[in-house]
Order: C-alpha cells, then sequence, then structure tokens
C-alpha cells in the first residue's frame, strides 16, 4: 500500500519531498499509463486547491485525454488550441494566472481560474502535456513552476527507462 506522507518546510522543500515520493512511486515501472495515472493521483491529492490534474498524450496529429483526476474533460485538443495546444506546440511551460484572459482557453471544467501546463518531450518527440488546473485564481507560482516540470520529467524518466530495456533486450536477442 502506498502511504503518503505529509508535505512540509518551504514550498521548494515540500516540491523535493513530493519528486522524492513520486521516484518511489514510479520506480521500477515503464508502463506509461499505469505512471501516469498514480503521477496525476499522487499530485491531486498531495497539493492544495486543484480540481484537474491529468496527462494529456499527443498522437501525431492532435492531443488526446489520458489519466487524470478530476471532472470528465475534452477529450481532444489540437495543437492551435487553448493553454495545452500551446504548451505543446511552443514546447514550454504555459503559466496562466487567469485562464478567462488567455486567448483560445478552453474550459473542460468551469470552475478552472488558473493553470498551469508543462510540455511533455521525450528527446525530440512531443509526447504530450501535464495539465493542472486550480479553482483559485493565480495558484502557480516559479515554485510550483519549478516543482511540477522536475515531476513531469520523473515521469519522462521512466519512458527512458522503458528504451533502454527495449534496447537491451533486443541487443540480447542478437
Ligand atoms: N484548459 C485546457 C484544456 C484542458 S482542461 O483544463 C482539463 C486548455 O485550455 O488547454
Amino acid at each position: 500500500m502506498f502511504a503518503t506522507s505529509t508535505l512540509s518546510g518551504s514550498k521548494p522543500e515540500q516540491y523535493a519531498q513530493l519528486l522524492a515520493q513520486a521516484r518511489a512511486l514510479l520506480a521500477g515501472e515503464s508502463d506509461r499509463i499505469a505512471n501516469a495515472a498514480n503521477l496525476s493521483a499522487l499530485i491531486h491529492h498531495a497539493l492544495p486547491d486543484l480540481n484537474w490534474t491529468g496527462f494529456y498524450f499527443f498522437d501525431g496529429r492532435e492531443l488526446v485525454v489520458g489519466p487524470f483526476q478530476g471532472l470528465p474533460a475534452c477529450v481532444r485538443i489540437p495543437l492551435d488550441k487553448g493553454v495545452c495546444g500551446a504548451a505543446a506546440r511552443t514546447g514550454r511551460t504555459q503559466r496562466v494566472a487567469d485562464v478567462e484572459a488567455f486567448p483560445g482557453h478552453i474550459a473542460c471544467d468551469s470552475a478552472s481560474r488558473s493553470e498551469l501546463v508543462v510540455p511533455l518531450r521525450h528527446g525530440d518527440t512531443l509526447v504530450g502535456v501535464l495539465d493542472i488546473d486550480s479553482p483559485r485564481p493565480d495558484r502557480f507560482d516559479a515554485d510550483d513552476q519549478a516543482g511540477i516540470e522536475a515531476l513531469a520529467q520523473a515521469w519522462l524518466a521512466t519512458l527512458a527507462d522503458a528504451g533502454g530495456a527495449a534496447t537491451r533486450d533486443a541487443l540480447a536477442r542478437g
């Protein structure tokens, strides 16, 4: 059974603790859906004031909803739409203090007021985005951005492990 421990200290310290929990949770598993599901749940229940936490995966054309916590969401997001599309298209984290002021914002959950979307790239390949929404305006600061980006990297590292394992298996087979 996975037991969460309460986060304590400064915000960077709390994110360091959450990152350690995430690494322990993902360790030894390379299934991207399983890891995305567990990481979404970990983040959503560890951090205050969130109403949606989850993944969108790039299918080669657009973003498609993946594992998440929160209300049912928009299934497909074109890369030229929304905060998620902007993160995927630009390769840059989008930290939006007021989603209603963001051109093209897609309101999946009308409770969302601010949003943080981290692009997920494996080498040069766009894998998807990690999207976190809050009902509180201006919920996310630079510490949140750095902390969530590190958590996204921990998830991406499990793909690298999977690639390494696949390569090792192929080499072993000759
Ligand atoms: N608000 C996002 C859409 C996804 S939902 O928030 C879950 C956007 O504008 O891309």
